[in-house]
């Protein structure tokens, strides 16, 4: 079997983690999200891209809960979860990120990190007092992994910093942070680059590289087609509410219906800058 078959095959079948089915939204007359379904597969980093009102931002709102669709199926695996809330989501180990970063300001950076763990039953005081020890242990294996993650993520200097005082690039790499604490298996990234300083551009996209290391399935908003064509290996194209295409970049930026549906030419002009 060549490499490119062995490639292929693997992710033929690569468990399904996240999948849509004739997806649709309306805000009155506007159909942001119509019929549009996909299959995300486990691993690696997928691209989204499309043109400004394509429906991206709508389609992450509606995966993760925060909007109810009009119609069609979302799926976690194998469970049909298109009425789940957001936190039942989360979770469920499904996460996403805003335009801008959304963090609690007044925690300092470590707290944020902290307060990202999973429960683990400490909500229930019954438990805290008849396992007051595991908590303990569990605690410090938090502290352990957010000390872990300060580091990884260059933020150890800043770590007693409140997290409003964070520039967009730092408070992006703390949400990285926050999802890796988190446990979660798939991170919806909406425009991460979004209000960051170009000087931690590259420390951002480095980032979603850790993440993606890490094991976490990430589905990326991006305009900026390099970052798309550095970091992911296949990528959806979005147009008028719906995934038309799908592929790696260089096949996508073939098509007349890239030319058409992202850079709003009637024709491809070639010298696209992918
Ligand atoms: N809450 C809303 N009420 C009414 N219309 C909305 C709402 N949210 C989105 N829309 C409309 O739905 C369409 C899709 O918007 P969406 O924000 O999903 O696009 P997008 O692809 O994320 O664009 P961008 O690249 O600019 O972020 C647009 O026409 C937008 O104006
Ligand atoms: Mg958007």
């Amino acid at each position: 079997m060549t490499l490119p078959q062995a490639v292929e095959n693997a992710a033929n079948t690569a468990e399904v983690l996240l999948s849509a089915q004739d997806l649709e939204k309306s805000f009155g007359a506007v159909h942001a999200v119509r019929g549009c379904s996909f299959e995300l597969h486990a691993g690696g980093i997928r691209g989204l891209i499309g043109p400004n009102g394509s429906g991206k931002s709508t389609l992450v709102n509606l995966l993760s809960g925060l909007q109810m669709p009009t119609g069609g199926a979302i799926k976690l695996g194998d469970q049909t979860i298109t009425k789940w809330s957001p936190d039942r989501r989360a979770n469920s180990g499904l996460v996403r990120t805003f335009q801008s970063a959304r963090l609690w300001g007044q925690m300092s950076v470590a707290e944020n990190l902290m307060v990202a763990a999973p429960a683990r039953g400490r909500d229930s005081l019954l438990k805290t007092f008849f396992m007051r020890g595991r908590l303990e242990e569990a605690e410090a294996a938090d502290r352990e992994r957010a000390s872990e993650l300060l580091t990884r993520f260059n933020l150890w200097r800043l770590r007693g910093q409140r997290a409003h005082e964070l520039s967009g690039g730092q408070a992006r790499l703390l949400e990285f942070g926050r999802i890796m604490m988190s446990g979660a298996r798939i991170a919806l990234l909406d425009e991460p680059l979004a209000g960051v300083n170009p000087v931690m551009a590259d420390q951002v996209v480095d980032g979603i590289e850790t993440l993606s290391a890490s094991g976490v399935t990430v589905l990326l908003i991006e305009h900026d087609l390099p970052t798309i064509r550095r970091l992911c290996s296949s990528v959806m194209g979005m147009s008028l509410g719906k995934i038309v295409m799908e592929g790696t970049i260089d096949e996508l930026a073939r098509t007349e219906v890239f030319a058409e549906a992202y850079l709003g030419a009637s024709t491809r002009t070639g010298g696209t800058n992918v």
